[in-house]
């Protein structure tokens, strides 16, 4: 049995995560997997009803949970509380703190049937483009200390031990060697002395992995290269800050924010695997919240990725990315859609990619 903590948080967080959950009942009936379902408020929802972003339960239950599946927490309604006290600082940084979530993987694919969902020039999102951003999520300038802030002047640190580096880029080395072989480091090397720091560990552990041919490239020119060609990377590894930026960026070039999951997996391992948070790359999209529009396949591919890494069941994964490639070439939700009229709701989508995972498999299905 695999326990989940599953936190749905605010915005559109809660709708999305019903789909994920529909879709992880189905393929737990496919494996014949049993998952408990932990339920907790986390985010301005848990401000409302505990006083707090991160409860003392919540946290507890991350710690019992064999992986943490996340929605998505903040809006408008708690944006004048004191920062440290708002849903994205005091539960979900806290958590990654907590929970010590350093490696953030994002997958960002076009895949060439679905090119035209991509706001880029057909010829350049055409050509098949499949990107694992691998971005440090445990420093960089949003947890470097000091920061302060008066009336008169603020500061943030941007810190990096040699060691966190080191760290991040053996596992996104490990990541291209079972890619195709290449890395593409984003720094701001002429600027910064983090980044400095960060470019002499990258070429220094580069040596240990000599079939992956590793380049670096400034973040603002990266920025440029992923509109202009995206096939040209494979993995790109970024800093706390960059990766977050890129991502979004990333995002959009498949189509919509709302196709971005990601994988937050932990210094710590669970029996089965890393232990993760899993959470769509976007946020509580608060202009969207509640009308039944949200794209859910950020959620249902985080859920996939969960499977992947935190349990080992990589069949599983691979069975709902099909599903959801073949959900995309029959509906599409509304932020990928160019006409309003032909959008499908949020349960339509997850309910068509549970039919084309029963589809995919129509006979291991108890009936
Ligand atoms: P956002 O990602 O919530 O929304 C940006 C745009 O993308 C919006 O137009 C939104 O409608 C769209 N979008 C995002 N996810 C979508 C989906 N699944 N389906 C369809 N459209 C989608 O970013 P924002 O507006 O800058 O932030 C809103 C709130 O979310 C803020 O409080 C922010 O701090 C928070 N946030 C939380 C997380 C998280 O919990 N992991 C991540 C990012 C932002
Ligand atoms: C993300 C989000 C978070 C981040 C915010 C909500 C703290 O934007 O996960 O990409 O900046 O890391
Ligand atoms: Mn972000």
């Amino acid at each position: 049995m695999y326990t989940i903590a599953v936190l749905p948080g605010d915005g559109i967080g809660p709708e999305v995560m019903k789909e994920a959950i529909k879709v992880l009942r189905v393929i737990g009936d496919l494996d014949s997997l049993v998952f408990s379902f932990q339920y907790a408020d986390v985010g301005g929802c848990a401000i409302d009803k505990h006083g707090e972003a991160l409860p003392r339960e919540t946290e507890d239950l991350c710690y019992k949970a064999d992986a943490v599946l996340f929605g998505s927490v903040g809006g408008p309604k708690w944006d004048k509380l004191p920062p440290n006290q708002q849903p994205e600082r005091a539960a979900l940084l806290a958590l990654r703190r907590k929970l010590s979530l350093y490696a953030n993987l994002r997958p960002v694919i076009i895949y060439p049937q679905l090119a035209r969902l991509s706001p880029l020039r057909l010829d350049i999102a055409q050509k098949s483009c499949d990107i694992l951003i691998i971005r440090e999520l445990s420093s960089g300038i949003y947890f470097g200390m000091p920061k302060k802030r008066s009336k008169k002047e603020a500061i943030d640190t941007m810190y990096y031990s040699a060691e966190q580096i080191r760290r991040i880029a053996h596992l996104a080395f490990q990541a291209a060697t079972t890619r195709n072989k290449s890395l593409c480091s984003v720094d701001k090397a002429n600027v910064l002395e983090t980044m400095v720091l960060w470019r002499e560990i990258i070429e220094e552990v580069s040596s240990d992995y000599p079939h992956v041919t590793y380049t670096h490239l400034y973040v603002d020119n990266a920025a440029m290269q992923l509109i202009k060609d995206p096939s040209q990377f494979d993995v790109l590894l970024c800093g706390n800050l960059f990766g977050d930026i890129l991502s979004d960026e990333a995002a959009m070039i498949s189509g919509s924010m709302g196709l971005l999951p990601s994988a937050s997996l932990s210094t710590k391992s669970s029996p089965t695997g890393s232990f993760g948070l899993y959470e769509p790359a976007g946020g509580s999209a608060p202009d969207i919240a509640e009308k039944g529009i949200a794209n859910p396949m950020a959620q249902i591919l985080s859920a996939a990725l969960m499977l992947r890494h935190s349990f080992k069941k990589n069949k599983l994964a691979i069975i709902i990315e099909r599903a959801v490639q073949e959900t995309l070439k029959i509906k599409l939700p509304a932020d990928l859609c160019t006409q309003k009229e032909c959008a499908a709701t949020t349960v339509e989508i997850g309910n068509t990619v549970v039919e084309k995972i029963r589809e995919i498999f129509p006979h291991s299905f108890p009936k």
